[in-house]
């Protein structure tokens, strides 16, 4: 296994997003720990793409709230509700949210005041239950496109092997 994760920034993103996918699913074969599986692809891409904050929230309470799972960069808020923020948001409609500029965002979360802009995608497990979400944070105003939302969707597919 390389000892150092290649930096992707000078890639186009959907070639970017191929490479890692290739290599999250490479790097975790035959494990269907979820744990491992955030960790892990929190430090690939975190360590490929170079965004501020790369991690996951958890669904601890169906509905209602998360919880910061493994993550990447500055400290993470704790907890957060269903509808609460850009994460919220995401969690509760089931679907990725991009965020332009965050100061226009009703009930942004500012863990990190450097945030401008925001990618969070919802990730599903075998059965197709809500477990988690993955927030992208760039200190970059209109850091993520289309192109990130279906690239990360890939690579949260991966969740689909775990109960
Ligand atoms: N910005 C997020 C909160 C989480 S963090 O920034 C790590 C939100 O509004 O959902």
């Amino acid at each position: 296994m390389a000892e150092t994760i290649a930096d992707l920034r000078e890639l186009p993103r959907a070639v970017a997003y191929a490479e890692l996918s290739e290599q999250i699913n490479l790097v975790l074969e035959g494990i269907d720990d979820p744990v491992c599986g955030m960790a892990t692809i929190a430090a690939l891409v975190h360590g490929a793409l170079g965004f501020l904050w790369t991690g996951f929230y958890r669904v601890v309470e169906p509905g209602k709230l998360m919880r910061v799972g493994p993550y990447q960069g500055s400290l993470g808020c704790l907890e957060i509700a269903f509808g609460k923020g850009v994460c919220g948001t995401a969690a509760a409609q089931r679907r990725a949210v991009i965020v332009d500029d965050v100061d226009l965002f009703p009930g942004h979360i500012a863990c990190d005041a450097r945030a401008r802009s925001e990618i969070v995608v919802p990730v599903f497990n075998r059965t197709g239950d809500l477990m988690a979400v993955l927030d992208i944070d760039s200190d970059t105003p209109s850091a993520f496109n289309e192109e990130d939302q279906a690239g990360l969707e890939t690579i949260v597919r991966w969740f689909q092997r775990t109960a």
